[in-house]
């Protein structure tokens, strides 16, 4: 194990004197610092957070433990807080584990006997967390690349629908991005943008890669994508917010969409917004049976959707966002 600092948040001397003899007692940790109050501890951490963990007295001048921790939470600091209050103090103690005190420590007769432990339990448990955080976020990844490349063998067998995905997902980013939506939300919509026409792969390809016009039942087998990607994307927890995107990528704001006929305000935003991002990359992108309709020209036609099959909204941040990305 590498080398451990430690700072210590304490304004009695000689509490701090006696806690930073016993941490620097345990073999890995070689430097104790220490700062008299919660205001000293968030300058110090502004100029230096290289820290492994914060020991933090509740009892403080000034803004106490408690204000100290939501302070340091509310910037980030990726590193485990351990409280420590007074004997009689448990209300304070369980009030600091809610707002994410790793622990908490009582200073009674022999808790410097016990504090190394309790330090080192934690430093532990932090690392094996960020472990499991790190792993999940490589298998995510590792299955997003996946989806990616099953989008693109969908897409590499028919020409005319080649990077489609792609281009509609960053229409739809930049209509989200005008309606200053979070960046969780922009996120999702941008995800389900790549991800959206999945359930293609489940379409007979003789209908899907058909050149020309499809029949009424022809039509009924593609409209299926929806829920097939569904299907596909569900086993993966991960992505269970994209879902209803995918699911209603084509439903209409009046009604008259499908696969639920929903309208809307049923209809997820990010459904809506995809709506017009997808339809707008379609009608730009030359097809077997037709060209590619100029780039004014379809802005005009979603303008004139406005109401029927979009929602107006959405169009309206489309019109502006267009004009940048042009
Ligand atoms: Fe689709």
């Amino acid at each position: 194990m590498r080398s451990l600092r430690i700072l210590l948040v304490e304004d009695n001397p000689d509490h701090a004197e006696l806690a930073g003899r016993a941490l620097l007692r345990e073999a890995h940790v070689n430097e104790v610092v220490r700062v008299e109050s919660g205001q000293d501890c968030l300058e110090r951490l502004a100029n230096d957070c290289n820290f492994d963990l914060i020991l933090l007295d509740y009892d403080l001048p000034g803004i106490d433990g408690l204000e100290t921790l939501r302070k340091i939470n509310k910037n980030g600091y990726d590193m485990p807080v351990i409280m420590v209050t007074g004997h009689g103090n448990e209300a304070v103690a369980a009030e600091a584990i809610k707002i994410g005190a790793y622990d908490y420590v009582v200073k009674s007769g022999n808790y410097l006997a016990a504090l190394p432990a309790v330090v080192m339990k934690a430093l532990e448990n932090h690392r094996i967390k960020k472990e499991h955080a790190q792993l999940r976020e490589n298998i995510e990844q590792n299955y997003l690349d996946t989806l990616e490349v099953l989008i693109s063998v969908i897409e590499a067998k028919d020409f005319y629908s080649r990077g489609h995905s792609e281009r509609v997902s960053r229409y739809a980013f930049a209509i989200a991005k005008e309606m200053k939506l979070s960046s969780g939300e922009t996120e999702r919509i941008r995800a389900a943008g790549l991800l959206h026409d999945i359930g293609k792969i489940a379409i007979d390809k003789q209908i899907l890669l058909k050149n020309g016009p499809l029949s009424g039942e022809e039509r009924k087998v593609v409209q299926t994508h929806c829920k097939c990607g569904v299907k596909i994307l569900k086993p993966a927890t991960f992505l269970g917010e994209i879902l209803p995107i995918v699911h209603q990528h084509h439903e209409r704001f009046d009604g008259k969409g499908y696969p639920q006929g929903l309208k809307g305000d049923e209809i997820d935003p990010g459904a809506r917004i995809l709506a017009v991002a997808d339809s707008f990359e379609a009608m730009t992108s030359a097809r077997s049976y037709r060209s590619a309709m100029p780039f004014e020209e379809a802005v005009d036609e979603i303008r004139r959707r406005a109401g029927t099959q979009f929602d107006p909204e959405v169009v309206e941040a489309f019109l502006i966002a267009i004009k940048k990305i042009k």
